[in-house]
């Protein structure tokens, strides 16, 4: 039966909330190969064996929200916290575009000391700088008027990850905020013409896999041009502390399962899913993810951008180690591909 559910995935881009449950519920060694066999076809057909690189540049570990999860949190005394000047962005920026990236993604907390103003500032001299390179944001909730002045400042794409979709627990992890404001932002985003990317943590304390099919089914509907799936890992600075990671088997399963509802997604194996395992990356690839985000954040800064325990910002997680990047992904038998690598989802 597992292999039919398979077989109607692949072939329909969909199934019953209640058949993808089965197929969470029932899932063993045999039927998961064939899974991510499907999967990797899935991706191969829509994306090559090409894999799509982006500059990742943390630049403010300053926070203004309360998710229990985060290392970055704005609870958490012990975060050593910076903030990039837009001369340091620029300059990180043009390190990057010499080492060939054409997509930068700007990840920070929810840090009012950049306004739309400064944003928009900044994001108007990147477009000067590399005009041709695409600029993703990633900076939370914001109003729909600070992402239009965004949108108009020339950002093309917005990450903001649903983080889950069943209310409670969105309430339990956010205790000052709602899930309907984070929704409307992700309809507020693509109703201004942003590659939107969203997604959520595997392995969040008491999830079920009904959970899992509730955030399935929001990404089917929302229909992101991205989705970015990781497991929740620990930090010891926060309330969450000592609760068990989400693993391997279960986030590749769910990328797996993301690629077949959303063949032309555009689909990270995350710097997370890298930091649990060591063959973390190979499997979200092998999984159907074609993205990777190395970290360009100037070195001095890296380790304070903790989200989580034991997260990885060097080695091949770094833009630095771009030939050690290259030669990993091409021994897994995918290429490095560093052109802007638009969304090929087409909005109705
Ligand atoms: N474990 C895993 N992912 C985390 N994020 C934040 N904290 C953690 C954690 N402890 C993820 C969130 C956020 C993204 C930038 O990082 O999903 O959207």
């Amino acid at each position: 039966k597992i292999k039919d559910l398979i077989d109607k995935l692949y072939q329909e881009h969909d199934l019953r909330d209640e058949d993808l449950l089965y197929i969470l519920d029932n899932i063993d060694e045999e039927s998961i190969d064939y899974l991510f066999y499907m999967a990797a076809k899935t991706r191969d057909r829509h994306h090559g064996r090409k894999v799509y690189l982006r500059g990742l540049i943390e630049f403010t570990n300053y926070c203004k929200r309360e998710c229990s999860y985060c290392g970055i949190n704005a609870y958490n005394t012990k975060a050593k916290r910076y903030r990039l000047t837009k001369e340091e962005i620029l300059a990180t920026c043009l390190h990057g575009k010499e080492l060939g990236f054409n997509t930068f993604v700007l990840q920070g907390g929810e840090d009012m000391y950049y306004d739309d103003e400064k944003m928009a500032d900044i994001i108007r001299s990147i477009k000067d700088l590399a005009p041709d390179s695409a600029i993703t944001i990633s900076i939370g909730e914001r109003s729909k008027d600070s992402y239009r002045l965004l949108r108009e400042a020339g950002a093309d794409r917005y990450l903001l990850r649903h983080e889950t979709a069943n209310e409670e627990t969105y309430k339990k992890l956010h205790s000052k905020s709602y899930f309907k404001d984070r929704h409307q932002c992700l309809k507020d985003l693509k109703d201004l013409g942003f590659q939107v990317g969203s997604g959520f943590m595997v392995g969040l304390p008491d999830y079920t896999n009904s959970d899992y099919v509730k955030d399935l089914r929001f990404l089917k509907e929302l229909e992101p041009a991205m989705v970015g799936m990781g497991p929740f890992i620990a930090h010891e600075d926060t309330p969450m502390r000592g609760n068990s990671s989400g693993t391997i088997e279960k986030t590749t399963t769910l990328l797996a399962i993301i690629r077949l509802l959303m063949p032309r997604v555009l689909l990270p194996a995350t710097t997370a899913l890298a930091s649990i395992g060591e063959s973390g990356r190979k499997r979200g690839l092998d999984a159907g993810a074609n993205v990777i985000m190395p970290n360009l954040t100037p070195m001095v800064h890296r380790g304070d951008y903790s989200l989580y325990k034991n997260k990885k910002s060097t080695g091949s997680e770094s833009a630095e180690a771009l030939n050690l990047i290259k030669e990993e992904l091409e021994s897994y038998g995918y290429e490095c591909d560093m052109a802007r690598g638009d969304s090929k989802v087409i909005y109705r």
